[in-house]
């Protein structure tokens, strides 16, 4: 993907990614989505983050991680020791998929086609801001990414070989510390300390 942009800097090379993703019809998820939420933050950061798609609130905003889910994670970066804006933002997907419940638009997982489809805008941003670490977020960014034999749940929070020269990190989504009923604290905990280990890491 990165290679049909014209010159310039990586940073002006995102820009016009991202103006080119816009207009994307690659998958059906267009249709009904606002707009187009492409990744946003540091150009060379050494962190990458991927998400999962962007939620009600980022569809609406055009910008990842700004909703309830985004709350949480930017409380967690904070405790990590972690300034997001040095980091790279994203989702595996980048529009909304939901379905209407009254007026209420209710998140739907992305199934494996869309999540492919996407994988054009993804390879592009990892291409342009090639970051020392991809920090997964959940189980649709560890699918889109991470070769199969890595599992979220049981591989989260260790450094992992990922492409030449580049690390993986997998752990859970934001969103699940705001939907597990009885460890929360816990859970949250666990989250921040994977964080930590991403910092510590390219520290
Ligand atoms: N959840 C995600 O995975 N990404 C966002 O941008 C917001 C919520």
């Amino acid at each position: 993907a990165a290679a049909q942009l014209h010159g310039g800097t990586p940073e002006k090379k995102l820009r016009e990614m991202a103006r080119q993703a816009e207009h994307c019809t690659r998958c059906d998820l267009y249709r009904n989505a606002t707009q187009t939420v492409f990744g946003e933050g540091s150009p060379d950061a050494s962190i990458f983050f991927i998400g999962e798609q962007p939620g009600d609130k980022e569809d609406l905003a055009g910008a990842p991680f700004v909703g309830p889910a985004g709350n949480i994670f930017n409380k967690c970066l904070e405790e990590a020791g972690i300034d997001r804006s040095e980091c790279y933002v994203t989702n595996a997907v980048k529009h909304f998929k939901f379905r209407l419940r009254g007026k209420r638009r209710m998140h739907q997982r992305p199934n494996a086609g869309e999540v492919q489809a996407c994988r054009w805008w993804l390879n592009g941003e990892l291409e342009l801001v090639r970051p020392r670490l991809v920090v997964a977020l959940g189980a649709t960014a560890a699918n889109s990414i991470a070769p199969r034999k890595f599992k979220v749940m049981r591989d989260r929070g260790t450094i992992l070989p990922f492409m030449e020269n580049q690390a993986l990190l997998l752990t859970v989504h934001p969103s699940y510390l705001l939907r597990v009923r009885d460890d929360m604290a816990l859970q949250r905990e666990l989250f921040v300390r994977d964080l930590r280990t991403a910092a510590e890491f390219v520290h």
